[in-house]
């Protein structure tokens, strides 16, 4: 059995975690700082790197007594290394340091996006079968993953601009909605009828690759047009037309992809894959099994960086005290 305690600082949540054997979550603490932000509009990097130092220590204190677990019985410290924020990223790397010094435990850096691949197995009813396609969906990637096997990746297809997530934050801003922008587009989009306005989709077609920022640009025109021509802009009417856009992309390409390569299963990842249109889609037009994780899991949170350093633990995998940050890190 393996007790892994994790700490994921990489962007904008201080979130640590105990998790047993790669499955059982045994606490999964996560301090967002979302109202933080949420006054710029946007992620500030130094106030996210002086957010985590404030709060990790408070965040791990929680973790530690809601898992039950003693220092003594854990089997290793995992960290996110990267991608992410530097300044964020340095200040879970140091205190998993510390901690793996003081407490004697092994040290795992762990792939961002790894973990949103992970978050799945910490549903009980997961079952993975391989080769799985992930759609990796976040504020800063949105990726095309083949997984052939436990840490064995190869990168189909990637956005060429903005991330899905990166793409509905400024999509909120141009409408006036809050931030972040995926939820609150999410939010209006249910009041509004995705087909009165007309709305372009970014097909790129022959490849695998995504395009969010012509999208983007469409709405800013659209919303620019109708506020010129004196009527009340139907905010809501636009946020739908642009959530369906986004999703109808990035289900067809997905499942274009699932035609090219030998794919078992196709899983989500990622903060937008909390969406609730994109996760009906795919369950209405995959004929393969479809699997995504509760949406709190799809969300930054450290359990799914203990999930997947479990996994590499088990393989011997260890890093040593001179782990250093990667705010670039690439899986595959
Ligand atoms: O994975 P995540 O929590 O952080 C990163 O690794 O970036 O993803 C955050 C992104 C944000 O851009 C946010 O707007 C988006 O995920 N997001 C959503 C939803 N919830 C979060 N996008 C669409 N629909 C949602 N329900
Ligand atoms: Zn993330």
């Amino acid at each position: 059995m393996t007790l892994i305690l994790a700490i994921e600082t990489s962007c904008d949540e201080t979130a640590v975690a105990v998790v047993e054997d790669g499955r059982r979550i045994l606490s999964n603490v996560v301090a967002s700082q979302v109202e933080v932000h949420a006054a710029y509009g946007g992620i500030v990097p130094e106030v996210a790197s002086r957010q985590h130092l404030l709060w990790a220590i408070p965040v791990l204190e929680q973790a530690m007594a809601e898992s039950d677990v003693a220092w003594n019985d854990l089997s290793a410290v995992a960290v996110t290394h990267g991608p992410g924020l530097a300044g964020s990223l340095l200040v879970g790397v140091n205190l998993a340091k510390g901690l793996s010094l003081a407490h004697s435990l092994p040290l795992l850096g762990i792939n961002h996006l790894e973990g949103h691949i992970y978050a799945n197995w910490l549903e009980p009813d997961f079952e993975p079968f391989f080769p799985i396609l992930c759609l990796l969906v976040s504020g800063a990637h949105s990726d095309l993953v083949l997984m052939e096997g436990h840490g064995r990746y190869r990168l189909v297809g990637r956005t060429r601009d903005d991330a899905a997530g990166e793409a509905f934050d400024k999509a909120a801003r141009i409408l006036g909605l809050g931030y972040p922008g995926g939820p609150s587009i999410q939010k209006s989009a249910t009041g509004g009828d995705p087909r009165r306005v007309p709305f372009p989709r970014a097909w790129l077609r022959g490849n695998n690759d995504f395009s969010f920022s012509g999208m983007k640009t469409a709405l800013l025109r659209l919303y620019q047009r109708l506020e010129a021509s004196g009527q009340e802009v139907p905010v809501n009417d636009l946020a739908a037309a642009f959530q369906l856009a986004v999703v109808e992309v990035l289900v067809q390409k997905t499942l274009r992809a699932t035609k090219q390569f030998p794919v078992a299963q196709i899983v989500l990842g990622g903060g937008v894959a909390a969406n609730l249109l994109l996760r009906e889609t795919f369950r209405e037009r995959s004929d393969l099994p479809l699997y995504c994780a509760r949406p709190a899991l799809c969300t930054d949170n450290a359990a799914m960086i203990a999930s997947a350093a479990h996994f590499r633990f088990i393989e011997g995998e260890r890093a040593s005290l001179d782990l250093d940050v990667y705010p670039n890190l690439r899986l595959g």
